[in-house]
């Protein structure tokens, strides 16, 4: 997996990252998580699991690193990584977020009522949350996201926050947004549009793609052409494009990739990365595995041969998306 350059950006990606999402906190969404982490919450044993499949990343070529200060723990984990390993700075790229606060008290589950991560997009968070990603990351943080931006959260025409943005710009650190639910190519349009200093502000682009959710593809296209690098994330639509989905409904889907896999040598979840790794305005595809053999499994995408036939397939999958974004707001903590 070669080093590319991430858009029109000084820094560089791997066309697959590694997301720790599922590894920073005892609860998620994915399909499995309670599995994975074999039920054991333990904070040194779910550090040290998160530094085996972040090995197991290193030895496949990965060199892109996704965090968020609402994944639990995933920064210091990261962090111990990086510094355990003795890993040269310029060897890899690191990416955080900042905008959710982690509430979950280390639970899988929380009380009724409680949330796991609450959302604030306002200057006195931003100023906050920088603060600690420094002190886990210092200048080891190459990129800088706004967590989940929409156009109801106000962030895209908060002046003080996008200021303090290219503040942070200015001195040295991309910024980014990262995007979430039915508004996403709106809430991209939108931030294509901010400019500081007759420069846009935001770098990057952190979206949902996937063979049933591709309703960004046009906005994610104007990204990349305007010089944006563009990370794909929930490309296996939270374990969803993975054998794990039992879901009655969704069997005929899952027969078709298991066919599809069987003939191309392959497995269901590479298949489904490569859909993406093989859209044009894609840099870097995160995968979101919390087990070694699953980012294993995930990397084989690397290697399909892409052809027309796939893709008609494929990317005849796509679901409505309000349906995808309901199903997905159902899916249970575990
Ligand atoms: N708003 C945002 O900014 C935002 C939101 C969501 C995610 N993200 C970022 O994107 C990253 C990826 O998202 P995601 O975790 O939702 O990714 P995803 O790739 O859509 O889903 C990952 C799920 O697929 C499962 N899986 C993968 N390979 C498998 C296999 N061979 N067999 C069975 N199950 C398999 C994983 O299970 P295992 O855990 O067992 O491997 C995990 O449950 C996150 O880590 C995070 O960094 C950002």
């Amino acid at each position: 997996m070669n080093p590319k350059p991430f858009g029109h950006t000084n820094l560089t990606v791997t066309p697959i990252g590694l997301g720790l999402a599922a590894l920073g906190r005892p609860g998620y969404i994915n399909l499995g998580h309670a599995t994975d982490l074999n039920h054991n919450y333990d904070i040194a044993a779910m550090e040290a699991h998160a530094h085996t499949v972040l090995d197991a990343a290193w030895e496949a070529g990965i060199r892109y690193f996704d965090a968020a200060r609402s994944y639990g723990r995933s920064e210091t984990f990261l962090a111990s990584w990086l510094q355990t390993r003795h890993i040269d700075p310029t060897s890899v790229t690191v990416g955080s977020k900042w905008g959710y606060t982690y509430t979950a008290d280390w639970q899988v589950n929380v009380p009724a009522g409680q949330q796991h991560e609450v959302k604030d997009h306002s200057l006195p968070v931003l100023q906050r949350q920088w603060q600690e990603s420094q002190a886990n990351f210092g200048a080891q943080l190459n990129l800088y996201q706004i967590h989940s931006a929409t156009l109801d959260s106000g962030v895209l025409e908060n002046t003080a926050v996008l200021t303090e943005l290219a503040r942070l710009r200015n001195s040295g650190t991309l910024i980014g947004l990262s995007l979430s639910g039915t508004g996403q190519a709106d809430t991209l349009w939108r931030a294509l549009e901010i400019e500081f200093d007759g420069k846009l502000l935001f770098g990057s682009v952190q979206a949902t793609w996937n063979i049933l959710e591709q309703s960004a593809t046009a906005v994610l296209t104007a990204a990349h052409q305007a010089g944006l690098g563009v990370i794909v994330k929930e490309a296996l639509a939270n374990g969803r494009l993975t054998p794990r989905n039992q879901t009655p409904s969704f069997q005929p889907q899952m027969q078709t990739l298991r066919q599809l896999a069987q003939q191309h040598h392959t497995t269901v979840d590479a298949l489904a990365l490569a859909a993406v790794l093989n859209q044009p305005f894609v840099d870097v595809v995160l995968s979101g595995a919390a087990q070694a053999d699953h980012l294993l499994s995930n990397i084989q995408a690397i290697n399909i041969n892409w052809q027309p036939e796939l893709a008609d397939v494929l990317l005849g999958m796509g679901e409505e998306t309000a349906v995808y974004w309901q199903t997905r707001s159902n899916l249970p903590w575990n």
